[in-house]
């Protein structure tokens, strides 16, 4: 399986730390946030990553991460020119991908305690569509909440950032794809932001009766606030291994 890690956006809510970098290269523990994400990917037997950031932070991806020999994978690199949104940028991969591939997405401020080996293999074993990780929180408000459908195991609607939660679950950024999905993002409008929103694409799938979903075991952060960012560094002291 390959993977996609999206690096790109403007890391608004955690300026002045992002005026002078991406914030995927801030630091979390002993490491640029990134390097989490690559390891956690490479610990999956994941070894063809693809990421994706923008041009004034590619250089700097580069000197951190070069060709990913030094992590044992494989990295290539593509630039989205403005922050159009997740789903845009994740339509970058689609030259690097073939036909019948299956692909994870990880959003590069996510991290995770648990491996994602164990649904990587579920997701291989899905004919088709896609799945989505999932995790309780406590201010579901952040994020894109699903209403899902417990007996077939099936997302019915994801609501991005809503203010009545119809759920305490978060849609975390490990989505797991067929190609199907860039079909999926030609048909998306932007949102009223302005952006080409992943929760779109994935109501696509869930409005087909595509999209399963799963429920993370161990702690999951993001790490684009500064509240969650200090978060991270607490739970991330000491070596990658
Ligand atoms: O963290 C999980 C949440 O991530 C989900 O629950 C939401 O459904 C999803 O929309 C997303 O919400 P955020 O508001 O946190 O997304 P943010 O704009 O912070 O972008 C998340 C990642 O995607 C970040 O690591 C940067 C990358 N990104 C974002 C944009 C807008 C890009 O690579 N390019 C972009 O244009």
């Amino acid at each position: 399986m390959k993977a996609v890690i999206l690096a790109g956006g403007t890391g608004t809510r955690l300026k002045p730390l992002t005026y002078w970098t991406n914030k995927h290269l801030l630091p979390v523990g002993s490491y640029p946030m990134i390097c989490y994400g690559i390891t956690k990917l490479r610990d999956s037997g994941i070894r063809e990553i693809v990421i994706i950031t923008s041009r004034a932070s590619l250089g700097s991806f580069a000197d951190v991460l070069g060709s990913g020999r030094d992590w044992g994978v494989s990295i290539m690199y593509r630039v989205q020119e403005e922050a159009g949104g997740i789903a845009q940028a994740l339509e970058l991969a689609r030259p690097i991908m073939s036909s019948k591939d299956k692909f994870l997405v990880l959003l590069g401020d996510n991290l995770f305690e648990e491996s994602l080996l164990p649904y990587c293999e579920q997701f291989a074993k899905q004919a088709s569509g896609a799945m989505v990780l999932l995790k309780k929180v406590d201010d579901p408000r952040r994020y894109g909440v699903p209403k899902l459908d417990e007996a077939s195991g099936r997302i019915l609607l994801i609501e991005e950032k809503p203010e009545n939660p119809q759920s305490d679950y978060c849609v975390t950024g490990a989505y797991f794809y067929d190609t199907e999905v860039f079909d999926l993002i030609n048909d998306v409008k932007p949102s009223r932001r302005g952006e080409l929103e992943i929760t779109d694409v994935n109501n696509a799938y869930a409005l087909n009766g595509q999209l399963s979903y799963r429920e993370l075991t161990g702690w999951w952060t993001d790490a684009g606030t500064f509240e969650s960012l200090e978060e991270a560094g607490r739970r991330l002291k000491g070596a990658i291994s």
